[in-house]
């Protein structure tokens, strides 16, 4: 941190009028999905880090800073059960414990977010290869999410309980009902999820799991001629084994880690969903904020108007520039009504709306999290290459009078990438109970280890310290395997584990005999995508 004082920095952060508290033991975390309160009580008093940060590192392992050590929890093809398999490319994860006093013992959720043909079904590259139903089946399995009960044993050690009865999948061939009135392309339910990125939780113990790259998998419907739309084809081409409507995707899914229950909430509308964060309002009312995961995509915010409701209420557009959050309820835009039939056509071509009202277009927003310290909202704003936004930022928004229902907020960068704070493109984030934030980053596998993204090496996982004479500093945790993402933190209840989802390891691989890496299983092992459980003096240090 050389031009970039640490005093500088904790004004970004909006928390330099809390660093001169003596006791902060009274607030409590303001996202109403955790509710937990702030552990340490003299933020002045927290001594320095004992460790150092982790440097960059181009290694083809998941290494960890001085007091941190990890174990492996779950990898891709791990039977969970005699009927069902572990899930491909893990994003999010989150740990719902069956007793909020029993720390040791839960419900894991894990995003499978995309898929790989090389790895999953057989592709071979070769010029005489031909795609069957099978290999496509093979592929909808991958992707979804897995519902796995785990359990720390009295060595500290977690455990996937094999067989359990809760242990499920969710694949792109479950089917979900949607939470809406009116049916969507002439069906009540969609078969499956997929594209399932970061995602939330709800207060009463659900998932929400974000569809995001939908298009890669079922393709897009193209609107600009209303009359006669088209279909753009997917990379994929599941579209030539399955007839499924690519507005079937794109939505918001709640699932029930207990039942395996699912449903599509069309309320929140419809685009690259990258996450769905989640607040309640003392009177009940839900407000969920989410982003479209694109370059020049928008915010969104619903809020629902009656309690633990996530079909009535208002979806709204963030216009950053003029600190406003714009109603995308047709009714209330004259521009809406002259475009769209209906309500239901408007959050289904819910970024044509978005740009009729005056959305913002952002730099690709992704994961969002609520500080709790603050009360304010961060938006990691991953990067924008062809707007010349290299290293991305993350975005700070404050809603008049700290209300998560107003409908005027202030603006600014918290913190952006780049080489004077030692981290570029942000992507996934956490807070710990003592306030510290934790995030991932996204240097996409093509454009690593080289110019302009050379020094920052391979993805990592940082942490913004809370308080004490470190606080404010950007510290790397982790660095990740070769081409891949650290993705999906998750605390447990007692700060005493990070979950982590390590997703892609060697995804730029050629073939299979010439693998870009061999994580975790090494010599000549094809990568697995995989879950850890990290922890250690360090993490209790910072986290419990
Ligand atoms: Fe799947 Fe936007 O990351
Ligand atoms: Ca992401
Ligand atoms: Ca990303």
């Amino acid at each position: 941190m050389s031009n970039y004082t640490r005093r500088d920095l904790l004004k970004f952060l909006g928390r330099s009028s809390l660093v001169g508290l003596t006791t902060v033991s009274g607030l409590t975390f303001l996202n109403g999905c955790t509710q937990k309160k702030i552990h340490k009580t003299v933020l002045n008093n927290i001594p320095p880090l004992p460790f150092t940060a982790l440097t960059p590192s181009d290694a083809d392992d998941l290494l960890l800073a001085e007091g941190f050590n990890y174990e492996m929890l779950v990898k891709w093809d791990d039977a969970i059960s005699d009927k069902d398999t572990f899930g491909f490319n893990n994003d999010y994860t989150a740990f719902i414990p069956f007793d909020p006093d029993n720390p040791d013992d839960g419900l894991l959720w894990v995003n499978h977010e995309y898929t790989s043909p090389m790895f999953v079904s057989g592709y071979t590259g070769e010029a005489d290869y031909v795609r069957t139903k099978e290999a496509v089946d093979k592929e909808q399995y991958s992707v979804g999410g897995s519902i796995v009960r785990i359990k720390r044993n009295s060595k500290g050690t977690w455990q996937v309980v094999y067989n359990d009865p809760h242990n499920r999948r969710i694949t792109a061939q479950t089917p979900i009902p949607f939470n809406w009135p009116e049916p969507i392309r002439g069906s009540k339910q969609g078969i499956g999820t997929l594209g399932n990125c970061s995602g939330g939780i709800t207060p009463w113990g659900t998932i929400l799991t974000c569809e995001e790259n939908y298009d890669a998998f079922w393709g897009e419907t193209d609107y600009s001629d209303p009359e006669n739309p088209t279909h753009v084809r997917s990379v994929l081409g599941w579209e030539d084994f399955y007839d499924n409507p690519p507005e079937h995707y794109g939505w918001v899914v709640e699932v029930d880690p207990k039942t395996g229950e699912a449903q599509k909430h069309i309320a929140l509308g419809r685009c690259a969903h990258e996450c769905a964060t989640m607040y309640q309002m003392p009177d009940g009312r839900l407000v969920v904020y989410t982003g479209d995961d694109a370059n020049d995509q928008c915010l969104y915010k619903f809020v629902s108007a009656k309690p633990k409701s996530l079909v009535e209420g208002t979806l709204y557009v963030a216009n950053t520039m003029d600190g406003k959050w714009i109603s995308l309820n047709m009714e209330e835009q004259p521009i809406l009504k002259e475009n769209f039939a209906n309500q239901t056509e408007v959050l289904i071509r819910l970024r044509e709306a978005a740009a009729l009202v005056g959305g913002t277009p952002l730099n690709r927003p992704e994961d969002i999290e609520i500080d709790p310290l603050t009360g304010n909202i961060l938006i990691s704003l991953t990067n924008n290459k062809p707007k010349g936004d290299i290293h991305g930022s993350i975005l700070k928004i404050v809603e008049k009078d700290q209300d998560k229902t107003a409908l005027e907020f202030t603006a600014s960068t918290f913190l952006a990438g780049g080489p004077e704070t030692g981290f570029s493109c942000p992507d996934n984030m956490a807070f710990d109970v003592n306030g510290n934030l934790w995030f991932t980053s996204d240097i996409s596998g093509s454009s690593m280890n080289a110019a302009p993204y050379a020094e920052f090496k391979n993805n990592g996982l940082f942490v913004v310290v809370a308080g004490g004479p470190d606080a404010g500093k950007v510290v790397q945790i982790a660095s990740a395997p070769t081409h891949a993402e650290l993705t999906g933190p998750f605390f447990s209840p007692d700060g005493k584990t990070l979950f982590l989802s390590i997703q892609h390891p060697g995804e730029g691989s050629s073939s299979l005999t010439d693998l870009a890496s061999n994580w975790p299983d090494g010599g000549n092992n094809i990568p697995r995508p995989s879950v850890v459980a990290v922890s250690g003096p360090s993490l209790e240090f910072l986290a419990s």
